[in-house]
């Protein structure tokens, strides 16, 4: 865009008011085109389109090392930490904050959340006559002990777009007991069993185990070597 092109496009009477007006419609697109190359340079300097991420995202999955260098203890252990009648008991007083969108008994109506009657190992999202958001709607997959307690723990990080207005349990014994809880209306899925002595016989049996074969493995190869270099020879 120069100069010269303006001024032959505004007409001979004009054009010395012309040239004034170009030259001054050419600073405002200099200061314009400015301003966007600073705005563009400080977005490169400061991140600005690039929002930082928190160092440690949300909670502690079931097994992995916590923060503290304790590890959470799993759903099967949550489940077994006391006889099955005090969790379902302990379950129902964690219900009562759920009780606000759900109902629990056979035919309950569905409320702000749909009717929670059998719903452990029932598909995600199959209540009928209840209108999930569409994230829960194509969720797929059911409702076992590993599927129940992430939801439970976050559920909006679980099913993202899920319009659950609810923050989530933060302790793994609320979880157990509340799914334990839902588990005694209509639907008794089998408790997984834990014992913490025989998971930790198991692991060290498994591991003994992979020695073993990796030892006979080396020495296999080491013959396979050996026989290979006589046969060279
Ligand atoms: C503020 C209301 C609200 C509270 C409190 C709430 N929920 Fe929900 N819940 C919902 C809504 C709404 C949905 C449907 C979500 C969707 O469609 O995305 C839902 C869905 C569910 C589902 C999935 C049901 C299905 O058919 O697959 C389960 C399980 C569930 N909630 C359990 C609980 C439990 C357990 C608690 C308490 C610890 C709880 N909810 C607290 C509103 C709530």
């Amino acid at each position: 865009m120069t100069e010269e092109n303006h001024s032959e496009a505004t007409p001979e009477t004009e054009k010395g008011t012309g040239d004034l007006f170009n030259t001054a419609a050419g600073w405002v697109l200099f200061a314009a085109g400015l301003g966007l190359g600073l705005s563009i340079i400080a977005g490169k300097m400061f991140h600005g389109d690039d929002p930082q991420r928190p160092e440690t995202m949300g909670y502690p999955i079931a097994g992995v090392v916590a923060e503290g260098g304790e590890a959470e203890m799993t759903m099967a252990e949550a489940l077994n930490l006391m006889p099955q009648e005090e969790l379902v008991a302990a379950g129902e007083r964690v219900f009562a904050k759920c009780s606000a969108c759900h109902t629990i008994e056979q035919g309950g109506a569905n409320g702000v959340g749909p009717n929670l009657y059998g719903i452990m190992g029932a598909p995600i999202g199959g209540v009928a006559g209840y209108s999930y958001s569409s994230a829960m709607a194509s969720f797929g997959g059911s409702w076992g002990w590993d599927e129940m307690n992430p939801w439970l723990a976050n559920p909006r990080r679980y099913i993202d777009g899920t319009k659950m207005g609810f923050a989530g349990l933060s302790s793994i014994e609320d979880r157990a007991a509340v799914a334990a809880y839902m588990n005694s209306f209509g639907s008794n899925l089998p408790i997984p069993d834990f014992t913490a002595d025989e998971t930790d016989e198991a692991g060290a049996e498994a591991e003994d185990e992979a020695l073993e074969e990796g030892a006979a493995e080396a020495e296999a190869e080491a013959t396979e070597a050996a026989e290979l270099e006589e046969a060279g020879a």
